[in-house]
């Protein structure tokens, strides 16, 4: 077996890992990967925008199937071209990617299908999306409809915080055109859940649910970041919460996205909110989340590789049972370079900590000078996963490797599964 991973970051370390404890003579090919990839793979030095470049690479390495970490290459169309040279490959088309890329499309298609979510309009007009804010009330929520970098949502506790937000959007071009159309949406309270299911269209495969921590500080204070740790299992994800997230969003999306001609395969990601009124969408990610990845895999006990290939190769989900994983808790703790979210330092040498059987470090924003040292290249440098019989003991281990790998103004939350342990 033979894969081209798409990616760089933990996400995709944390792919090749898996894919190799599934099969050990897995060859992974990674594009660009990452010197933790590196480790299990080849690395070669390819962005992963560059399409034709990837499509030749594909070819001439004759690999079985490609995968896609991040969304920006599935949002240019990286399936559809793959698919057009006859090639498998894991992962949305650009029409169906869209349920990520575009907040207005997957609201729509929410609505019609009956899948509960936050109330929201559309708006392109400041004006008339200022009224619908007052109509509301704060608190109010005012999202770019296009991928705005994990900056578009914006959770007005005021309606002059929700009038700046339309105005910096609409007026000031703030995001772009990510923020040409915006959605003045309800406001939701309740925890958070990380849901993901492996779909071919139709048939279903859920993962346990993970929870995301996406502020810098402990106790989720500060700003928000692409996220600084996960955990699962988490209790509140309870059967019967796991069961009305596949019957009542996972079914009826992925039948609305069949019945409006883009049929969603690859990983669904639903981000969901645990309201007083039952699990509702926050927002559909159309890839595998970063980090909740990098908790989930190592609790996974069954082959992630064959239902990958399966979709990759277009064959149906149906012969596959439901997942299964293994006892106990996952932690992973994000190691943040200096200056994270803002502006980071980098070219800073890293101390690599070891790998043991309970702790594996995935790397992200790392890199690997000529002379073998290896120095942090990005905001996340790397996500420290560890397992325990329980939250906490994952908790403490998972820290305690954090503070191991070492290099200048690194920073980790020690507190990653607060809510969980909170609860016990
Ligand atoms: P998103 O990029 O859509 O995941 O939004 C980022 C974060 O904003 C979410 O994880 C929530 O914490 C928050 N958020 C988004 N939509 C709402 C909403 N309707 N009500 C309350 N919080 C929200
Ligand atoms: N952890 C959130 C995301 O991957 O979008």
């Amino acid at each position: 077996m033979k894969v081209l991973i798409v990616g760089g970051g933990g996400r995709e370390h944390a792919l090749a890992w898996k894919l190799r404890q599934d099969d050990p003579t897995c060859e992974i090919i990674a594009a660009p990967g990452n010197p933790g990839i590196a480790q299990l793979g080849r690395c070669v030095e390819i962005a992963v925008t560059n399409i034709p470049a990837l499509i030749t690479l594909a070819r001439t390495e004759r690999v079985d199937f490609t995968i896609v970490g991040p969304e920006g290459p599935l949002e240019a169309g990286i399936v559809d071209r793959f698919r057009g040279d006859g090639l498998a490959i894991f992962g949305p088309t650009a029409a169906a990617a869209r349920i990520e890329t575009s907040k207005r499309f997957a609201k729509e298609l929410m609505q019609a299908a009956g899948v509960p979510t936050a109330s929201a309009r559309t708006f392109t007009e400041p004006g008339a999306a200022k009224l619908e804010a007052r109509r509301l009330g704060a608190p109010v929520v005012i999202k770019a409809s296009g991928i705005a970098a994990g900056k578009g949502v914006i959770v007005a506790m005021s309606l002059a915080e929700a009038e700046q937000a339309i105005d910096a959007m609409l007026v000031d071009d703030a995001f772009g055109a990510a923020g040409a159309e915006v959605l003045v949406e309800e406001f939701m309270q309740g925890e958070e859940l990380s849901c993901f299911a492996l779909t071919d269209g139709t048939h279903v495969l859920p993962f346990i649910a993970a929870q995301d921590h996406k502020r810098i500080g402990e106790g989720d204070t500060g700003p928000n970041t692409g996220g600084m740790g996960a955990y699962a299992p988490v209790a509140i994800a309870t059967r019967d919460v796991m069961r009305k997230a596949t019957q009542l969003v996972f079914v009826p999306t992925l039948r609305a996205m069949r019945d409006a001609g883009c049929p969603f395969t690859g990983l669904l990601y639903a981000g969901l909110m645990l309201t007083k009124d039952g699990p509702k969408v926050v927002e559909f990610n159309c890839r595998f989340g970063d980090p909740e990845t990098q908790a989930l895999l190592p609790l996974m006990a069954s082959s992630l590789l064959e239902p990958m290939k399966a979709i990759a190769q277009r064959h149906t989900l149906e012969p596959f049972g439901p997942f299964t994983w293994y006892e106990g808790a996952s932690v992973t703790t994000v190691v943040a370079a200096a200056g994270y979210p803002g502006t980071i330092a980098s070219g800073d040498a890293i101390t690599e900590p070891a790998d043991d059987d309970d702790v594996t470090v995935f790397h992200a924003g790392t890199k690997r000078l000529a002379d073998g040292r290896l120095v942090t290249s990005g905001g996340r440098v790397v996500a420290v996963t560890a397992l325990g019989a329980t939250i906490a003991e994952a908790q403490a281990r998972s820290a305690a490797g954090a503070a191991e790998v070492r290099f200048e103004g690194s920073q980790f939350r020690r507190d990653i599964g607060w809510r969980e342990l909170a609860r016990a």
